[in-house]
């Protein structure tokens, strides 16, 4: 893997590159559509039409993604927004494979050459890639850290799956992550449950940077901090961003949280890309009403 973030410092206030997008996508996602319920014949096939509520009225099971189609390239963090329930979560659950997705296709460029379909390999592979591939920060920190963990036990954790076994290397690796993370080194060995909930999500990030992944999956990473708590987590996303050249899906409700992170958006509305495209044209030029009164809201 070409990406490594074993030596870079966050540097803070350095401006961003102009990103070169390479010309093949590392993450490429087609027809992703989960459904949670077992579905009648009304509601075998999720619907595209964005007139139709994603909860079937004959059986109550509701399409959480419809149809979702997407490329994410490297380096590049593509922001998904939307009210509560618009299948953001489910979204990223799928690509992390906690939830099964019902169908649809899923390629990374790092793995078998991009020519595989991810959501149709065994649970052992899906293990493997996600350990090595990828990380993921959880909403609620409990299901991210193992609270009574310590922290840096936490990261060793992620270390060991990605099968990295020197002790005195995870230890140096953890110690180095919580720094970037501007966790005080005299506290590495305390557990995640005596952390602010500021320092839990920032733990979180460490642990999952730990592995070097060039995909990294962020669900509402802010939500519930005080606003000076979220200007530091935004600022420490947007420093790895910038000098990790990791690739980012950020998943938020707050459209100011994906202004100030995303290159390009996704807005989803039950279960449905309404509009994507570049970050600006889209809160400059909203074409999609849903859109309008989100960028509106926002001013
Ligand atoms: N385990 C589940 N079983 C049944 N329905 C579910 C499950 N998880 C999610 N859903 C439904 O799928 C839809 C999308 O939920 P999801 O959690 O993905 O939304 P979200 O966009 O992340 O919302 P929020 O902003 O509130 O986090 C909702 O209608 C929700 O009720
Ligand atoms: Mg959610
Ligand atoms: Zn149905």
């Amino acid at each position: 893997m070409a990406i490594t973030n074993q030596t870079a410092p966050l540097l803070r206030g350095v401006p961003a590159p102009a990103s070169i997008w390479h010309e093949t996508p590392l993450l490429s996602v087609r027809g992703l559509s989960k459904r949670f319920g077992a579905g009648c014949d009304h509601c075998r096939m999720p619907s595209t039409d964005e007139r139709e509520a994603s909860r079937c009225k004959y059986c109550g099971s509701i399409w959480a993604c419809r149809s979702l189609s997407f490329e994410l390239h490297p380096g590049e963090i593509l922001g998904v927004v939307g009210e509560s329930g618009s299948g953001k979560s489910t979204l990223v659950k799928c690509l992390y494979f906690d939830e099964t997705t019902t169908s649809g296709e899923m390629t990374i460029a790092n793995f078998e050459n991009g020519e595989a379909n991810l959501f149709e390999k065994s649970a052992q592979q899906k293990r493997y890639i996600r350990n090595h591939i990828m990380g993921m920060v959880y909403q609620n920190p409990y299901l991210g850290l193992r609270m009574n963990f310590s922290s840096s036990g936490n990261i060793a954790e992620k270390l060991f799956a990605a099968d990295q076994y020197h002790v005195g290397r995870i230890r140096e690796r953890a110690s180095q992550l919580l720094q970037q993370v501007e966790i005080p080194l005299s506290r590495m060995d305390e557990p995640p449950k005596n952390f602010s909930g500021g320092m839990q999500q920032r733990v979180q990030i460490s642990k999952a940077l730990a592995n070097n992944p060039p995909l990294l999956l962020l669900d509402e990473v802010t939500t519930g901090l005080d606003l000076s708590v979220q200007a530091k987590v935004l600022d420490l996303i947007r420093s790895i961003q910038r000098e990790l050249q990791v690739a980012m899906i950020v998943v938020s409700h707050d459209l100011g949280v994906i202004r100030m992170l995303s290159d390009r958006t996704m807005v989803l509305r039950q279960g449905l890309i309404v509009e994507q495209g570049l970050t600006d044209q889209i809160l400059e030029d909203p074409q999609h009403p849903y859109t309008q009164l989100l960028v509106h809201s926002l001013l």
